[in-house]
């Protein structure tokens, strides 16, 4: 399997991509700042030099050329304020649905987040901002047509993953370790009969291979 990712310079999308490479697959993806495609290339991982804000639909087609899927991994973290949280956790997933489409790459997991996430810490008008932006981005995808999958992890850390997670359509949100997250899309883009469904995945005691096929057969052993 080839997997074209956004955000594979991020915390997320370089376990990932790592994690595709170890099991056998592909995984490429752009990268903002060139020492990037060093940095990834010494662990094994190809990308190309490019931004989804200013590739054209047409070049991110292009560039996932031959790929089976498509990860939006990718986000603003905040930097360059409501402007940039807008143009990319917002409208980057529904530029890579165009291109996905264009290419006719149908398979695609969006790394989203929980709808309360931190709503206890009262977070600011930024925070709210980003969290308007995700759901927008799900709706979108949601109405693309798309054999998507819509993946809302809890809170990340960079903890060691344990290969073991909670994960169904709600989940309470507490943290989980990016390698999980990684963990669970690798073994997600590999079970197709997973479609067009949101799930939530947090930190928890249920082998992930376990927790999906339960998520498909509820008769599946989940604890
Ligand atoms: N942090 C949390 O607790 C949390 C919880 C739930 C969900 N999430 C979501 O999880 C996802 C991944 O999180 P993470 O911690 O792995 O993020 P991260 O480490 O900040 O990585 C995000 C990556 O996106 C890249 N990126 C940003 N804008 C881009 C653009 N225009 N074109 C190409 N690449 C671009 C960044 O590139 P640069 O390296 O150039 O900056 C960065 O490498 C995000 O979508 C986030 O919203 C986060």
């Amino acid at each position: 399997m080839k997997v074209f990712v956004i955000g594979i310079a991020g915390g997320i999308g370089r376990r990932l991509a790592k994690a595709l490479i170890a099991r056998g697959d592909e995984a490429i993806g752009p990268v903002r700042r060139p020492e990037q495609i060093d940095q990834l290339a010494d662990h094994g991982v190809p990308s190309i030099q490019g931004d989804i804000l200013t590739m054209s639909v047409a070049e991110l087609a292009q560039a996932m050329h031959g790929s089976d899927a498509v990860v939006f991994t990718a986000g603003a973290g905040g930097k360059g304020g409501p402007a940039a949280t807008s143009a990319i956790d917002g409208d980057g997933p529904r530029k890579l649905a165009n291109a996905a489409a264009l290419a006719g790459v149908r398979r695609y997991l969006l790394v989203s987040v929980f709808p309360e996430a931190w709503r206890e810490r009262h977070m600011n008008d930024n925070f709210e901002h980003y969290m308007l932006q995700k759901k927008k981005a799900e709706t979108e995808l949601v109405r693309s047509g798309l054999d998507w999958v819509i993946l809302r992890p809890s809170a990340l850390t960079d903890d060691p993953g344990t290969g073991m997670v909670d994960l169904g359509l709600a989940q309470t949100h507490r943290e989980i370790a990016r390698d999980d997250v990684a963990a669970t899309i690798v073994d997600l883009l590999h079970a197709p009969e997973v479609s067009r469904t949101i799930l939530e995945v947090t930190g928890g005691s249920t082998v992930i291979a376990t927790a999906i096929g339960a998520v498909t057969d509820p008769s599946h052993e989940s604890r």
